[in-house]
């Protein structure tokens, strides 16, 4: 039945394939994001089951690390699931010793990946999604062991697929990347230069491509090569574009210095790279500083941690092997950050802690997508458009 908070979004977005979802609830969206967590978690709990033996004495984590083999820069990440199993009461337990005493069963597996995969189809997510979080759950001693990556997973063979799958063609980055680009396309400063940080496939520049936006020059950046060669080929037909490598850990200007007029771009567009930086305050100010006054930021993000982004997105989070920063190690978390997020094993902010980061950066945010009442405000993604106080 179509409701009153039906979502009918993006119809015509060359993204939107003839199987997407055309209507969903708030309450189905809901629904839907839950039973993709209980893919994840079940999922998680059935290896830790078979790891551990159901029932057996009390684990500790290093116990399990030891059994797993697991490669020491994804130790946070071992621990991390043994939090989450108890944080949603499916195994008992402390950092002292886990206890796992119950394992699902194999009828009851099946229904939740049957669950999921309609679920998925459902957010638009289609089958490879769900092939690919089922592969990286079944290989995941190899993930923590690293002797297979999970961009081996993510980009099989070079191809973007499942990339477009989470960035591009599903329903919640079609509903977001549209309203960044229409943003874009509104602004009455032309015509318009843009700098996008962690373009990767460019699922938001697609929509930035497709749309009416009067651009001027469009700096496609990331901190891999094969991105930029990617990037070149998908869009240099459709938008006046320059690839440069960037790392948004180091001061933009430099990096920046073939582009012409390095700190006068009218939008900086970050879709899912922002929360890579450690200090989200430090890289808002290196924003700042290559906006014109009264430019915008375009941030695309993920304000909840969901079980899904443990058993894929996790392992890419994990620090190389090479890195050996002793405040790090000393922080007990395994994980770079000198943010709110010091010495947790948290990698993503909330809504409210980015809202506080932007204000005392001195940027004003104009809207913040979807508002909560729409369907997909379920799914904890968020476009922030903030403006720079002149
Ligand atoms: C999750 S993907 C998002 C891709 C793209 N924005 C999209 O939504 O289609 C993150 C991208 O950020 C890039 N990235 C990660 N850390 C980065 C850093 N420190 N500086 C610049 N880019 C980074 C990755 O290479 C990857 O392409």
């Amino acid at each position: 039945m179509v409701t009153q908070d039906t979502c009918k979004s993006n119809q015509n977005h060359p993204g939107h394939s003839e199987k997407a979802p055309l209507a969903q609830t708030r309450s189905s969206v809901l629904a839907d994001m839950k039973a993709i967590d209980e893919l994840a978690l079940f999922g998680m709990l059935d290896l830790v089951g078979r790891w551990m033996q159901p029932g057996s004495a009390r684990w500790t984590t290093a116990d399990l690390v030891e059994r797993l083999g697991v490669a020491p820069r994804h130790h946070w990440l071992i621990e991390r699931w043994l939090t989450e199993l108890a944080v949603y009461g499916l195994i008992d337990g402390d950092k002292v010793g886990w206890n796992c005493s119950y394992r699902p069963s194999r009828k009851q597996l099946r229904t939740i990946r049957t669950d999921m995969a309609q679920a998925a189809s459902r957010l638009g997510y289609g089958p490879l999604f769900v092939q690919t979080l089922l592969e990286s759950l079944r290989r995941s001693t190899e993930l923590f062991r690293d002797e297979i990556t999970i961009q081996s997973l993510f980009f099989p063979d070079g191809t973007i697929e499942f990339a477009k799958a989470i960035y591009e063609t599903n329903a919640i980055s079609r509903y977001l990347n549209t309203a960044a680009a229409e943003a874009i396309a509104a602004l009455e400063n032309r015509p318009i230069r843009v700098l996008e940080l962690g373009a990767g496939i460019g699922g938001t520049t697609a929509a930035v491509a497709e749309s009416d936006a009067a651009i001027d020059h469009y700096a496609y950046t990331d901190l891999s090569s094969w991105f930029l060669e990617l990037g070149q080929q998908r869009f240099a037909e459709q938008l006046p574009i320059s690839t440069h490598l960037l790392n948004i850990d180091e001061d933009f200007s430099h990096q920046l210095s073939g582009t012409g007029r390095p700190d006068q771009y009218d939008v900086v567009l970050a879709a899912n790279v922002a929360h890579n930086a450690p200090d989200i305050g430090a890289l808002l100010y290196r924003i700042r500083d290559v906006l014109r006054p009264g430019g915008y930021l375009m941030l695309i993000e993920m304000v909840e941690e969901r079980p899904q982004a443990l058993i894929s997105m996790s392992y890419a989070i994990s620090l190389p092997a090479s890195y050996a920063d002793p405040a790090i190690l000393d922080s007990g978390s395994g994980l770079r950050r000198y943010d709110e997020r010091r010495g947790s094993d948290r990698t993503l902010l909330a809504e409210s802690e980015w809202q506080a980061h932007l204000a005392a950066a001195n940027f004003d945010v104009r809207t913040l997508l979807p508002e909560p009442a729409h369907p997909l405000h379920p799914t904890s993604q968020r476009l922030f458009t903030a403006q720079m106080a002149s």
